[in-house]
Formats: structure tokens, C-alpha cells, sequence
């Protein structure tokens, strides 16, 4: 029985059910309450900042006079809880689940094998329910049966603001696509639907069914019955004001006075840059003030009130701009939408209000596009302020101080020039808007943006700029500044080349970036080209009116420039092809099944270590680390009063119990510290945990504490691999893991014909970026035992770290490990403090503790890929062949061991893909006061695999030849192969990279692209291209694991292995095996032998020995060790099988386990898979092509078309293997790419936010994806002939950074051609990651001055 609302109570509905709360913490978000107050799990924390969209969900709200339901998505980790009174919210878990059915959006994402480790995908899906919700609300025509009003760039776009460190987004972007009206259903990837042959028809009618008409009801009629009244304030410190008046004299109230504070508020997405950590006293939210609210326009402009979203005053715009209102009305408002819809993602934007924007930037600096936009198009506000209402420009808002918490911003103003396009007159309004960011499609602050409008008038000589305004923002500047002097100096003149150059040079001087502003002279030359793309075209009469200047202004343009603009404005995917060749020889492993539990992680049920429901008495923590790369610890004082802030304790090394020792982490080569003792030694170090009664309040404290520290009488602290090489600060590498050199350096260096001494290579480093952070639960259990949960990839090392911090013995701690939610190498030796710290807290308190992470120490304290400095001398001849190479190698490990001693060996081993002659090297591994390197997915191949490659383009430049020849100049033959990996190829046939370099020649069209390109090359000035061919040899070895297989008296069999399910598909490859293996007792009983498997959790004291996962083999030596398992079964069960068979003529698997049952025949069975020395080590070969095109302008990369072979052997699981493929490459081209690591001086992680640190969007990979499994046959030392796919193909993201490095060559080739670069000048080097400041940089940061001065020395002539 629904109950009325008790009057004022906030009442709201989740997946229909009722909730009233009588009171209400008001700083309490929407994603608190529902993962620590409901069983909807569904949205998951993956930053807290909007940044992510794991925490996605649909809000409705109900308009009682409109009778309407409006449904919008919003990031639950910023939304408040209180502002959602009377709103109906949907989650994923909501929409469907195993019990009542999956909602069809969940299936599709199962079946496209759009979900690997499924922490994205319940936000994935609602950010694109939310889409498909509100495109069936639109009144286009019905859609075919099966299919949504959507289209497929609609669907696209959906989801363009969710982060995804796994799929690589093209199977996501498929399953979305599958519910588009438009979509060619042929153009959608591989899937388990459809089988080859499928008709159009068949492939439709075998999709999971989407009816519209039976969409989840998002609003529950009850909802609409209880009316949202206003919280009720004497309960709620909450208030919400639905006049002016009310607001005015609210704000002179006492809830305002005495000292208490209080927080204006509308969508508080501000929140998600500006982390609160201040508690206020009220609330005051704006919404509900009618006034705020207005979007109008008339004649003389458009006015927006403070409080309409984003969303709502693009999609206002955007009408707009299709009335034929003036054509500056229509100008103004398209660009304006078309801007501002790359602010954040769908969901920050739907809540994120346009007044927080504005006011964010006055007051707090905030780099925002909306006040340049405003700053451009001269708009005014209104104000309340304690004096009244204020009428001001935006301009002189911006110049005043920063904003007091009692003025409100009401509204805003855009006026509306008049319109004086005419025949007569000629003149004409032109505006345009700028932003280059790390994501062309948006969820990225920009560099720099711009807004620019002039008065231009055609005249007999040219254009005359009768007035223009010129407006930059977000480039390190206080706030959003017009480039008053430039404008000046262009007003009243007629534009000419000359002018434009002058006007250009002043352009650099306005934009200049406050000291410790990233890249500053980037953002000063990105200004200069934003205005050079406005005003260039204007500077040639005859092309401006050719592209129809007197026409209208929207398309001015010459055709060179606007290619970039037209660049920017291209869709994402334009097409992908998955080649698949599978094997059933094996059946069902080779089968390409769907992940298990992939429907359940898209709906939500899968339980992470988080989604546990916290124990009675539970407790939170977080850590405390240092800033200071080396310093004493004098005292930790926390700023927040203990008692009324939820503070427990805080643990530090001295609470370590008598008998523990100081253990935080245990790799092979040790254990590592879990606190800095006395002595922080590197900024990061972990300090203390202060343990709360919340995760929240944990995080405060830890984040506000006061750390004291004394740095006299210490030394220096040793920062980079230099300073380690000065005081001879090594890490110690065991010689049974350093590598082995090749033949004879100098014999080789004699044969050379060319030598190229001691060239460097610097490389950074990485963050792994799991979308679950590192999370732990420690639960006390009787008589000194303590079992905890830990998002690991290694629970039995996690175990021996805690036994051996708290002092007691093993088999005191059972570690649990069910799922983790994305891990990378980033969840070993990062994950076991965290368990350990977690263990020490709850062994001291005698309570449960958890730790969730958040995102920023996650970030600074887990560490990430090793950086490196290179040193290479290299000897070769004139065909190209290289006779001799010898590399310096300084790695930096950071502070501690961790599991640095292995990455020499990783390194070379990559290193050796090409026959160098001879290979000689010097590694040494630097003890830096730094965070601890650890393991990151393809650690030191990555880089070695890069290195190698600078070395071939090195000496291809040097030679002046194609860097393709020289790189086939250096392929391994079958017999240098052997000589540089130890006789690993036993067979000639195995060594399949030759063939694949032929094979994708052929299917990329390499060579005839590679033709087509220098023609573009010739034709663009703005867009250069280039294309690369890149093969990859990566080494992997075996590691022990051990496997339990056990029947269960229904014939159901519950399987556990050492290994982890990550993400990879470990669980579905064990499945497969786990039925083939069983299934030798009678092959037909295969096929339903699937279904009866359940792999389970990880317990390390119910398998012993799990070791750790990683390094690409974890599945396969897990389906190994089931599969000895399985025979032990197979050979205890066939006896009994057989006289059954010819008791009754036949018998069926229930039977047989029922028979083996009563005559007591062992079920269970254990093994552990130690693999032989023939089959510890083996090569994995792949190539890859890509084609890239960049804009010269702003040094943005777009990734035209990538193409992939790789030899999977015969795969385990195609479906699997084809995700570990896309997404490996995918993470690559973040690293390569996208992902700036940056440290202050003191080394510490200061990129550590989503808004600073960039992986991947599906806005930034390749537009056309072809990856092809090749099935190279069989291989004896090999799981059933299966090989590796988990990390090698990240290293053939290489590919994009070397056809990157082409494209630049042909920008500087230009500069050459103009006379602007010396032709000597041949070397350039492109830094790791390429991003749009180093590609611009190398192109040359005053390309386009060069180019004037060309044009103007061409006409002087
Ligand atoms: C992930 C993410 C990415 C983003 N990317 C961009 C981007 O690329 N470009 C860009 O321009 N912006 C970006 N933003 C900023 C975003 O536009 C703002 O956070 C948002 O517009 C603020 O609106 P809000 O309603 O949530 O404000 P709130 O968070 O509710 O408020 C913000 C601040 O403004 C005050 N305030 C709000 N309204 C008023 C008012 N009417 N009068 C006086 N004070 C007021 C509040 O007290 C608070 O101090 C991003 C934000 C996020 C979270
Ligand atoms: S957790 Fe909310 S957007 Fe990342
Ligand atoms: S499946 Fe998307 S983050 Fe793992």
C-alpha cells in the first residue's frame, strides 16, 4: 500500500519503489545513497568527478500541468540527494536483471561482447537508455519493427561521454547501434547472434527483441499522485525558494546569518572539479525560482535564465537556429549548440546548469567555455546582490572580484546584432567559436577556446573590418579576456595578408599563460590560429565571395582552411570489420562464447569487491601520503574535529602489532613497506589511514589533514634517473632475470657503413586507469583470523603481505577474490596495501574496515608504467641492414622493488623483434624518491617494442628511405629469430610474422594508400597524412597454476583456478575447457556441459599456490590445470560410464554423476599445472597498419584507419581474444597518444583527475577498426594449440604514433618547401605521448606565420 508523503519529507522512487526519508544529510549525493542505503548497485564510483559516466542513471521528473515525464540522465556521484524530491530514478539493475529478465539493451551489450570487466557497462547502458528513452519521445516516423527512433550517430553519441579501459568502445558502439532505425545491420562487428550466411532479416529477427511500446515504465503512476512539496527546512537544512522574493529574503534570513554557511546550488556538477570539502550548514537550491529559469528570445537577443542546463539551452539553440530569425540569430545559435555540446558529457550537461557554469568561472577561475563564449557575443547579466538587482556587461562581471555568497546570478543576455547584410551595404556579421581539447568530441577542458564575431563590410579592394571582437578563455588566464589590442589593431582596416600577420604577432602577446600553465606557447600559437582560420579567407576578395560571403556567413571559407574545421565536425566510428577464423576441433573451446555473466555486469548484479553490503560496525579508510619526496614526519594533525566529523582513528606503521612487520606488499623478489616509518621517501609514500565512519568522511579528513614535516639535515631527494646514476642509487637486478646480449657489438659497429652515437630516448610514464580503484574489505573472524575481500590480481601474495603485517600465521587470513573491475598489472603489487591496510585497521579496532580508493590518490599513490631514458648507438649499412646496436637503458623504479627486477628482461625481450645484428646493452634499474613503477599491461615491451622502431625510422631517415623498407631490411629470419630468442621456434611454419606483413599489406591496401597520401601531402596545407606499418614479436612465459574441479550431486560442476577473472575472460575460456575436457567421456554431452560450469571466486585457503594473474598466460595455464583436473575425472568416470552404457543401452550425464554418487566414486578433483620447459616460453607475432591525418592548426590527431593481423594459434575463444585485441590496442594508443603523466618538481602526480589525465574515448579511436584472428593452426607446446592475446597487441599501437611521426615529417616537408626549414634538418623527434601540443610543436608552433611570410615574400616578388 502506497502511503501519502508526510508533509515536506523527500520522497522519490527508485526502479519504482518508494523511498521517504524523514532526514537527510543534504551533502549526501544520489550514488551514496543508493550504493550504502539500497540493494541497487547498479551505478558504480569510478571517479566522483562526472568525468567517468560508471555512476550513470535516468532521472524523471513529472510535469503535473504538462501531464509530462521528462527523462534526462546524470552522473549520481554529483547529483544531491535532496534535489531529487518527487523525481523517479532508473538504474541499470532497474531497467532488468537474472531474475525478471534482462532488458534487451543488456543482451545486445552481452552478445556483441561489449563487456569485458563490466565496471563500465551498467553506466554505459543507461547513458544509452537514457538516448533511446528520449529519442521514442520525438516525432520522427516510426522506426522498423526491432528498431528505436534513434540513429546510429545518435546512438553513438550516447555514450560519447562514458570512459570504457577495456572494449576499446567498437563492440559498444555496435550494441548501440543494433537499436538505431538507420543503421546497415551488415556493418555491425562480430557477435553471437548471427551465424555466417544470416540474412538482413534472420540477423534482425535474432537480436534480443526491443518492443518500444514495452518500455520500462520511468516513472510510477504513484509518484504522480504526491505532489513535491518543499522540504520541509525546520527537518532539512534544505531550501528551496520558488520566487525572487522568497530568495531575496531568505538570503537576509537567519538561515544566512550568525556565522552559519551555506551553498547555493543547481546540479552541483561543480563539485566534480572543485572536490567539497567543507560541510555547510544549508542549502539553497535555485531551481524551483521561475525567473531562473526563462529561456526567451526576441528581436534584440536571446535571454537564459541562471538555472537552465546546459542540455536544455543547447536543445533550445538548436531550435533555433532552424527558425529563420536573422540570420546573426541562426548564426549565433548554431554555433553556439554545436560549441557547447562538447562541455562534459550527456550527463553532466543534463544537470550542469549554464548560471554554475558562469559563476564557477568568476569566482573560482574555472576554464570555461561558456564565459568566452559569452565574453565573444558581449552579453550582460543580471544580479541580485544584497543592494538589489544589477544590470552589468559579462565583461565587467568578469573584472570585478570574485562573486560573495549572497549574489545571485539571475540571467544572461546575448544580444542580437542587428542584421546589415545587404546588397547595399555588402557588410556582413561573421562569429565563430574555437576549442581544441584532448577529445575532439568533448569531456575535456579545452587549451584554449575562443569566440570571435566582426563587422565586415566587402568593399571594391577587399574586406573591410568595420569592428571585431575577439574573446579567449581556458588558456591559463584568470579568466576569459578579449584580445583587446589585436582588435584595435584590425578595426577599420582592410584586410590584407600583411594586416593578418601583423594582427597575428599582437595575438601572441594578448595570450600568454600564467606561469605554471602546461604548454604555454602551444596555447599562445593555438590563439594565433584560431584567428588566422577566422580571418584568413577574408583576406582573398575573390575566394570569399566564390564561397558565398555575400550569400551568408555560416559557410565562409577557403578551402584549404575550412578542411580543418570540417575535420572537427566528423562522426565517430564510420565503419569496423572483425575477422574471425575459428576452429571447432576443440568444441566448445575455439567457440566464440559469449563472456559469462556478461547480461548480469551490464544490469548491474555482478558483485565487486564494493557491492559487498557492509558488515555491522563498519568502518572506513583512507590514506594519507605524503607530498614530499623526502622528509621527515614530524606529526599528522586533521584539520576536522574527530568526533563530529566520524573520525575513528588513524593507523599509521606504529600501529603495526608486536610480531607484524612493516609489510605492505609482497612481489617474487620481496616484500615492500605499507607506510612510510619516520621517513616519507617519496611524494605519494603512504603515510597513515585515517579510519571514519564513512567512506566520505574518511576521505575528508585524509584529504585536509595536516602533515608536518622537517626536510633539515635529510639530503636531496633523487628525482630522475640521472641524479640515480650520480649517487649510484641502483636497484639491485637478480642475475638469473638480467637479460642476455647477442653476439659481438663490435664486430658488428666494424661492418657498419653508417653509425649513429649515442642518440636518446626519453619515454614517461603511465596510469593504468582500471575504472574499479583499488578496494579492499577486512572482516576480524575468531581467534586472530581475518578474512578479506580485495580487488586483486594476486590474492596469495595479498595474503602472505597481511600475514606477515599483522604477525600471525597463514592460515589465520583467507584473502577473497571474486571479480575485479579492470586491472592491468595495476591490481598486484598496487592492490596488497590497500588489503593490508585494511587488515591492520581491522585487526587494531576489532571492526570491519573498507577502503575504496578515490580516484586522485588512487592515482598519486598506486605509481604506474616504468619511465625510461634510452641512450642508443647503432651501427648500419646503406641498404638499410643493421649490423650492430647498444642501448643505455635507465629505468626509473621509483622507490621500491615492487616487481621493477623484471622489467630489464621484459624490455630487451621486446626489443629483440628485429634482427640488429648484434644486441648489446647496459640496464640499470634507479631507486628514485618517487612512487614505486610497477606492472602495467605489456610493462617494458611497450616501450621497448617503441624504441626499437625510433631506432628503424632513425636510421631510415638518416638514409633517406622509407622506414617500411628498412623495416624489412630487419625482420628476423627463422634463423636470427633463434640465434636472439634461445632456439624458442622449433618449427619454421610457427614463425608467422613474415606472411602476416605480406598478408596485411594486401587486406590494409598498404602500398597503394601509401601513394595516395603523398598526393594529399602534395594537395593540403593544413591536413597532412601518414600511414605505418608496424610488426610486433612478444615473448611470454607460463606461469604454475593450479585448478579444482568439483561435481555437485545435480551433475552441476563448480570449477576454481589460481587465476583471476579481470576482465579477460579467464571464467569463459575455464568454462569451455572445463565442458571439452569432461566432455572426452562422451563428446555429444559437450555442448550442454557448458551451461552446468560455474567458475567461482578465488578463496587462497581453498586453492593454494594461485600465484598471480598476468603477463598474458593466466588463462590458458588456467584452462590447463582444468583440464588435468578434468582427465583425472574423465578417467574415473569412463568405467562407470561404459557399464552403465551397457546396462541400459545408453546414459546421460545426470545419470552418471547419480551412479558415481552411490558408488562413492571421488568427484573432486585438484591439480596443479606445472608447465614443461618445452612449453614455458613461447613468441606471439602481429602487425598492424594505421593511417592518420593531422590538423596542422591545432596538432590534433585523428586516426583515420587502423588494421590489424594477429596469430592467436588456434584461440581459446575468438570473441574473447578479439576484445583482449581491440582493447590492448585501444590502452596503446592511450599511452602512445592521449595520456599525459604529469609530476610537479617534487615528483608528484598532479594529472590526477579525469579531467586531466585523458584515456580513450570513442571519439579517439580509429574511424575505421579491421582486426583479423589469425588461426596459424596447430602447436604442440601449446594449450590445445591456443596463444596469448591479453597484452602484445598493445604494443601494435605503435603504429599510430610512427604514421603520426609521418604525417608530421610531411608538415615540416611543407616548411621546407616554403624555405622555412633548413632541408639539412632531417631529425625531429615526436615525444610519447602525442599529444595535440607535441604534434603542433613539431609541425612548428609558428607554421602558420611561416606560411604568410611565404605567401607575402611570393607576392613582393
Ligand atoms: C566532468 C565535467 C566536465 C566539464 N567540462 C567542462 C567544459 O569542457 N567546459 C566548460 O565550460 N565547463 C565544463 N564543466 C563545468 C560545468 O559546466 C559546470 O560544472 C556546471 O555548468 C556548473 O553548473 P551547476 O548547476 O552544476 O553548478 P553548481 O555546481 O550547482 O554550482 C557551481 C557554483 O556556482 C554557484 N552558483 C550556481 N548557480 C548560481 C547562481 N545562479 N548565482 C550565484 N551562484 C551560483 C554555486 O554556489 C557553486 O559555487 C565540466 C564539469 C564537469 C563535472
Ligand atoms: S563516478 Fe560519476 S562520473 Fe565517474
Ligand atoms: S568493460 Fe569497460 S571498463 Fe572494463
Amino acid at each position: 500500500m502506497e502511503t501519502r508523503q508526510k508533509k515536506g519529507n523527500l520522497v522519490f522512487a527508485v526502479n519504482g519503489e518508494r523511498f521517504e526519508l524523514p532526514w537527510v544529510d543534504p551533502s549526501i549525493t544520489l550514488l551514496q545513497f543508493l550504493r550504502s542505503e539500497t540493494c541497487f548497485k547498479s551505478p558504480k564510483l569510478g571517479c566522483g568527478e562526472g568525468g567517468c559516466g560508471a555512476c550513470v542513471v535516468l532521472v524523471s521528473k513529472y510535469d503535473p500541468k504538462l501531464k509530462k515525464v521528462e527523462d534526462f540522465s546524470v552522473s549520481s556521484c554529483l547529483t544531491l540527494l535532496c534535489s531529487l524530491n518527487g523525481h523517479s530514478i532508473t538504474t541499470s539493475d532497474g531497467l532488468g536483471n537474472s531474475r525478471d529478465g534482462f532488458h534487451s539493451i543488456h543482451e545486445r551489450f552481452a552478445g556483441f561482447h561489449a563487456s569485458q570487466c563490466g565496471f563500465c557497462t551498467p553506466g554505459m547502458c543507461m547513458s544509452f537508455f537514457s538516448a533511446l528513452v528520449n529519442a521514442e519521445k520525438g516525432n520522427k516516423p516510426d522506426p522498423p519493427p526491432g528498431f528505436s527512433k534513434l540513429t546510429s550517430s545518435e546512438a553513438e553519441k550516447a555514450i560519447a561521454g562514458n570512459l570504457c579501459r577495456c572494449t576499446g568502445y567498437r563492440p559498444i558502439a555496435d550494441a548501440c547501434k543494433t537499436f538505431a532505425a538507420d543503421v546497415d545491420i551488415e556493418d555491425l562487428g562480430f557477435n553471437s547472434f548471427w551465424k555466417k550466411g544470416d540474412s538482413k532479416e534472420m540477423k534482425v529477427s535474432k537480436l534480443p527483441p526491443y518492443d518500444p511500446t514495452k518500455n520500462i515504465c520511468t516513472y510510477p503512476e504513484f509518484l504522480k499522485s504526491e505532489s513535491a512539496t518543499n522540504l520541509d527546512s525546520s527537518r532539512y537544512p534544505w531550501y528551496s525558494p520558488v520566487s525572487i522574493e522568497e530568495l531575496q529574503s531568505l538570503l537576509n534570513s537567519n538561515v544566512t546569518e550568525n556565522g552559519a554557511s551555506f551553498k547555493l546550488v543547481v546540479g552541483n556538477t561543480g563539485t566534480g572539479y572543485y572536490k567539497e570539502t567543507h560541510r555547510y550548514d544549508h542549502y539553497i537550491d535555485l531551481r524551483h525560482v521561475p525567473e531562473l529559469s526563462i529561456i526567451k528570445r526576441d528581436q534584440t537577443g536571446i535571454e537564459v535564465g541562471a538555472t537552465v542546463t546546459i542540455s536544455k539551452f543547447i536543445s533550445f539553440l538548436k531550435e533555433e537556429s532552424k527558425i529563420n530569425f536573422g540570420s546573426y540569430g541562426k548564426l549565433v545559435s548554431e554555433k553556439l549548440a554545436y560549441h557547447m555540446e562538447k562541455i562534459a558529457g550527456p550527463f553532466v550537461r543534463n544537470s550542469a546548469s549554464v548560471g554554475g557554469n558562469l559563476v564557477m568561472a568568476q569566482k573560482n577561475g574555472f576554464p570555461s567555455d561558456i564565459a568566452t563564449l559569452f565574453l565573444g557575443l558581449c552579453a550582460t547579466v543580471s544580479l541580485m546582490t544584497s543592494h538589489g538587482l544589477e544590470k552589468l556587461t559579462w565583461e565587467e562581471l568578469l573584472s570585478r572580484p570574485p562573486l560573495d555568497s549572497r549574489t545571485v546570478l539571475l540571467s544572461v543576455c546575448i544580444p542580437f546584432k542587428r542584421d546589415q547584410s545587404s546588397p547595399h551595404t555588402h557588410s556582413k556579421f561573421l562569429f565563430e567559436t574555437y576549442r581544441a581539447a584532448p577529445r575532439p568530441h568533448g569531456n575535456a577542458l579545452a587549451y584554449v577556446n575562443a569566440a570571435f564575431q566582426a563587422d565586415v563590410s566587402l568593399c571594391k579592394n577587399g574586406v573591410l573590418i568595420n569592428n571585431i571582437q575577439l574573446a579567449f578563455g581556458a588558456y591559463g588566464t584568470k579568466h576569459a579576456t578579449r584580445a583587446k589590442k589585436v582588435e584595435e589593431c584590425l578595426a577599420g582596416k582592410m584586410l590584407s595578408v600583411h594586416v593578418l600577420y601583423e594582427a597575428l604577432k599582437s595575438v601572441k602577446l594578448a595570450v600568454v599563460p600564467e606561469d605554471g600553465t602546461s604548454h604555454p606557447e602551444y596555447r599562445s600559437s593555438l590563439a594565433v590560429s584560431y584567428v588566422f582560420e577566422f580571418l584568413y579567407p577574408l583576406t582573398d576578395v575573390p575566394s570569399a565571395i566564390s564561397v558565398g560571403l555575400l550569400d551568408g556567413i555560416n559557410d565562409i571559407s577557403v578551402e584549404e582552411v575550412s578542411e580543418s574545421s570540417k575535420g572537427r565536425k566528423q562522426t565517430l566510428l564510420s565503419s569496423s570489420k572483425q575477422v574471425v577464423e575459428s576452429s571447432t576441433e576443440y568444441y566448445p573451446v575455439g567457440e566464440p562464447m559469449k563472456k559469462v555473466g556478461a547480461a548480469m555486469q551490464a544490469a548491474g548484479e555482478a558483485v565487486y569487491v564494493d557491492d559487498i553490503p557492509s558488515p555491522p560496525n563498519c568502518l572506513h579508510g583512507a590514506f594519507i601520503y605524503s607530498t614530499k619526496p623526502l622528509a621527515s614526519i614530524k606529526g599528522i594533525q586533521l584539520e576536522s574535529n574527530r568526533l563530529t566529523d566520524g573520525v575513528t582513528d588513524v593507523i599509521t606503521f606504529k600501529d603495526i602489532p608486536s610480531g607484524g612487520a612493516n609489510v605492505g606488499s609482497i612481489t617474487p623478489f620481496g616484500p615492500n613497506p605499507l607506510f612510510a616509518d619516520d621517513l616519507a621517501r617519496c611524494a605519494g609514500d603512504r603515510i597513515a589511514v585515517v579510519v571514519a565512519d564513512s567512506q566520505r568522511s574518511a576521505d575528508v579528513a585524509a584529504r585536509t589533514a595536516l602533515v608536518e614535516y622537517d626536510t633539515a639535515n635529510i639530503g636531496s631527494p633523487i628525482l630522475t634517473v640521472e641524479e640515480a646514476v650520480e649517487k649510484s642509487s641502483f636497484i639491485q637486478i637478480p642475475p638469473s632475470v638480467y637479460p642476455k646480449q647477442v653476439g659481438d657489438f663490435s664486430k658488428g659497429m666494424a661492418e657498419a657503413v653508417h653509425k649513429i652515437l649515442s642518440a636518446e630516448i626519453r619515454l614517461g610514464s603511465g596510469y593504468h586507469f582500471y575504472m574499479e580503484t583499488q578496494t579492499a574489505l577486512a572482516i576480524p573472524d575468531e581467534d586472530k583470523c581475518m578474512v578479506v575481500y580485495t580487488s586483486s590480481q594476486s590474492p596469495e601474495n595479498a595474503h602472505r603481505a597481511i600475514a606477515n603485517c599483522l604477525g600471525v600465521p597463514e592460515h589465520n587470513i583467507r584473502v577473497i577474490t571474486r571479480r575485479v573491475g579492470g586491472g592491468f598489472g595495476g591490481k598486484q603489487g598496487g592492490a596488497m596495501p590497500i588489503s593490508t591496510a585494511c587488515a591492520l585497521a581491522a585487526y587494531k579496532l576489532g571492526r570491519p574496515v573498507r577502503i575504496y580508493v578515490n580516484r586522485n590518490t588512487d592515482m598519486i599513490v598506486t605509481g604506474g608504467r616504468h619511465p625510461m631514458k634510452v641512450t642508443y648507438s647503432v651501427g648500419f649499412k646503406s641498404s638499410g641492414k643493421i649490423t650492430a646496436l647498444h642501448l643505455d637503458i635507465l629505468i626509473n623504479a621509483g622507490i621500491t622493488k615492487d616487481l621493477s627486477p623484471i622489467i630489464p628482461s621484459y624490455v630487451i625481450k621486446s626489443l629483440k623483434k628485429y634482427n640488429w645484428g648484434a644486441l648489446s646493452f647496459d640496464v640499470k634499474l634507479c631507486k628514485t624518491n618517487v612512487t614505486s613503477k610497477t606492472i602495467m599491461r605489456a610493462p617494458g615491451d611497450v616501450q621497448a617494442s617503441y624504441i626499437a622502431e625510433v631506432i628503424i625510422e632513425h636510421v631510415s631517415t638518416l638514409l633517406s628511405m622509407e622506414v617500411d623498407s628498412v623495416r624489412n631490411e630487419n625482420l628476423h629470419t627463422f634463423e636470427s629469430l633463434n640465434l636472439f630468442y634461445d632456439n624458442i621456434v622449433a618449427d619454421v611454419g610457427e614463425y608467422t610474422l613474415p606472411s602476416i606483413m605480406d598478408k596485411l599489406a594486401v587486406s590494409s591496401s598498404f602500398f597503394q594508400r601509401s601513394k595516395m597520401l603523398e598526393q594529399f601531402n602534395q594537395k593540403n596545407t593544413w591536413k597532412k597524412r601518414g600511414i605505418s606499418r608496424v610488426p610486433i614479436l612478444f615473448e611470454v612465459t607460463q606461469s604454475p597454476t593450479p585448478g579444482k574441479v568439483s561435481i555437485l550431486q545435480d551433475g552441476s560442476i563448480v570449477v576454481e583456478v589460481g587465476g583471476i577473472e579481470i576482465g579477460q575472460g579467464l571464467w569463459t575460456k575455464v568454462r569451455q575447457m572445463t565442458a571439452y575436457a569432461l566432455g572426452l567421456i562422451e563428446s555429444s554431452w559437450a555442448k550442454d556441459l557448458v551451461e552446468k560450469v560455474r567458475v567461482i571466486q578465488a578463496d587462497t585457503l581453498s586453492v593454494v599456490q594461485g600465484g598471480l594473474t598476468g603477463a598474458s598466460t593466466t588463462s590458458e595455464s588456467s584452462c590447463e590445470a582444468v583440464r588435468l583436473c578434468c582427465n583425472v575425472l574423465v578417467e574415473r568416470l569412463t568405467p562407470l560410464k561404459k557399464e552403465l552404457q551397457e546396462q541400459n543401452g545408453s546414459v546421460d550425464w545426470p545419470t552418471l554423476i547419480r551412479q558415481a554418487q552411490k558408488q562413492a566414486v571421488n568427484l573432486a578433483a585438484n591439480s596443479y599445472y606445472v608447465p614443461e620447459s618445452s612449453s614455458l616460453r613461447y613468441l606471439n607475432f602481429g602487425a598492424a597498419v594505421s593511417e592518420v591525418e593531422i590538423d596542422v592548426l591545432t596538432g590534433q590527431t585523428t586516426i583515420l584507419q587502423s588494421d590489424i593481423i594477429y596469430d592467436c594459434g588456434q584461440s581459446l575463444n575468438p570473441a574473447v581474444d578479439m576484445g583482449q585485441i581491440e582493447g590492448a590496442f585501444i590502452q596503446g594508443i592511450g599511452f602512445f597518444m592521449n595520456e599525459e603523466y604529469l609530476t610537479n618538481e617534487d615528483g608528484l602526480m598532479v594529472s590526477n583527475s579525469t579531467f586531466t589525465y585523458k584515456i580513450p574515448t570513442i571519439d579517439t579511436i580509429p574511424q575505421n577498426f579491421n582486426a583479423h584472428i589469425l588461426n596459424s593452426g596447430h602447436h604442440k607446446n601449446r594449450v590445445l594449440s591456443s596463444k596469448a592475446s591479453g597484452e602484445p597487441p598493445l604494443l601494435l599501437a605503435a603504429s599510430v604514433h610512427c604514421a603520426t611521426r609521418a604525417a608530421v615529417k610531411a608538415a615540416r616537408d611543407q616548411l621546407k618547401l616554403w624555405g622555412k626549414l633548413d632541408w639539412s634538418v632531417s631529425e625531429f623527434y615526436l615525444d610519447v605521448p602525442a599529444i595535440l601540443p607535441v604534434v603542433k610543436t613539431q609541425c612548428g608552433l609558428d607554421y602558420v606565420e611561416k606560411y604568410l611570410e611565404n605567401l607575402l615574400a611570393q607576392k613582393s616578388n
